[in-house]
């Protein structure tokens, strides 16, 4: 079986694991501080707080930002729904948007015609690892005073016009899901470069903990929660980002042999990079026909594929008038029909490459 994804769990991955286990530190400590430094200074920005999910960063992010109540957040239709659930957790309204479904990533269009004098914040999504269209956003951020807090679940090592995811938005937030190639099993971190922002989150998922009381004996400034990611889970993500140079090229490399290979079945459509972006390729996406069928089959033949993510408007929980939904959404239900996840891991081989691909080819000209 080719399966869909397979975390980078090495030797030296499972020592550093094993060294936090017989430190008897388990919880936060030394090892997440250093993952933290390491994403901190792979996305250049000032601060890179982690987290236990990427949901709960970007609830934190939220609350950091002081949206609630009678605010609107935008966000695209096209996405995992952790990016509208966690508007809604902080008491905002989701507006929802279509995409542009040549990248699949949010339309800018739309995402204007959105804006009301509700709207606090956009949150876009790197969908996949392709970067989103940073001198677009920026132009709406300046028009309207918007704060940018990007869902960026998927997009470590993805770069716009040679900048870092992560050091782009007001604030991002990473997943490190085992869907992603740096994974800690669940976990996630936040970028900024934001200080009193920094501050409170650190202190929000500290318990409410002064920041600067911490060591000594605490003192508790605002209710908080508890969103520490452990220095058991940290130590998988610490080796994984002393590698990250080597693991991006290899996934690049995989992918860019595959869009090689697809050149030859004409019913496959390739999505588009963003211009001026250099995609991470978190997960290697393709348009085809016949999609579900085409999942269904590839499975029979020994390779595990995937839908690309959901369209919100078509789930109950964002379509019964708990979210505004704005516009059409022909962007997203192509995307939602047609886009095909294929394998990629690290040491996925040209040969299942080639087999992924020449099973393709055969199912699609049978269909
Ligand atoms: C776009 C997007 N946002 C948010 C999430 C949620 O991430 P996590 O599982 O780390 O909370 C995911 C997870 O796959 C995602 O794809």
């Amino acid at each position: 079986m080719i399966p869909l994804i397979k975390p980078y769990i090495t030797d030296e991955v499972k020592k550093k694991v094993l060294e936090v286990l017989e430190s008897g530190y388990l919880t936060e400590g030394p090892v997440t501080k250093e993952f933290e430094e390491k994403v901190r200074d792979y996305v250049g920005a000032r601060h890179a707080i982690s987290v236990t999910s990427c949901t709960t960063g970007l609830e934190l992010a939220l609350r950091a930002c002081n949206i609630g109540k009678g605010d609107e957040v935008i966000c695209p239709d096209f996405t995992y729904p952790a990016t509208a659930d966690v508007i809604k957790i902080v008491g905002a309204t989701p507006v929802i948007v279509d995409i542009d479904p040549r990248t699949m990533l949010i339309d800018i269009d739309s995402l204007k015609r959105a804006i009301t004098s509700n709207t606090k914040a956009i949150m876009p999504v790197s969908l996949f690892g392709n970067p989103l269209d940073w001198d677009a956003l920026y132009a709406i951020k300046d028009e309207y005073d918007l704060i940018i807090i990007e869902d960026a679940a998927c997009s470590i090592g993805a770069r716009y016009k040679d900048k870092p995811v992560g050091s782009l938005a007001d604030i991002s937030v990473f997943s490190f899901h085992p869907r992603k190639f740096i994974t800690t099993g669940e976990g996630g971190m936040i970028t900024t470069n934001n200080d009193e922002w920094a501050n409170w989150m650190e202190s929000y998922k500290h318990f409410g903990m002064d920041i600067n009381s911490k060591g000594s004996l605490p003192r508790f400034k605002i209710i908080g929660t508890n969103y520490k990611l452990s220095n058991v889970l940290a130590a998988i993500g610490l080796v994984q980002m002393q590698k990250i140079d080597e693991l991006l090229e290899k996934r690049r490399s995989l992918a860019l042999n595959y869009i090689q290979l697809l050149q030859e079945i004409d019913e496959i459509k390739i999505p588009e990079v963003t211009q001026g972006g250099f995609h991470s390729y978190q997960s290697f996406c393709i348009f085809a026909p016949n999609r579900d069928e085409i999942i269904k089959k590839l499975k029979e033949q020994g390779m595990e594929a995937q839908i690309g993510t959901f369209a919100l408007h078509l789930e109950p929980a964002f379509n019964s008038g708990t979210c505004i939904l704005k516009g059409h959404f022909n962007g997203s239900e192509y995307a939602y029909k047609h886009c095909l996840t294929l394998p990629i891991f690290y040491d996925m081989t040209m040969e299942d490459q080639k087999y992924v691909v020449e099973t393709l080819k055969i199912l699609l000209s049978n269909n």
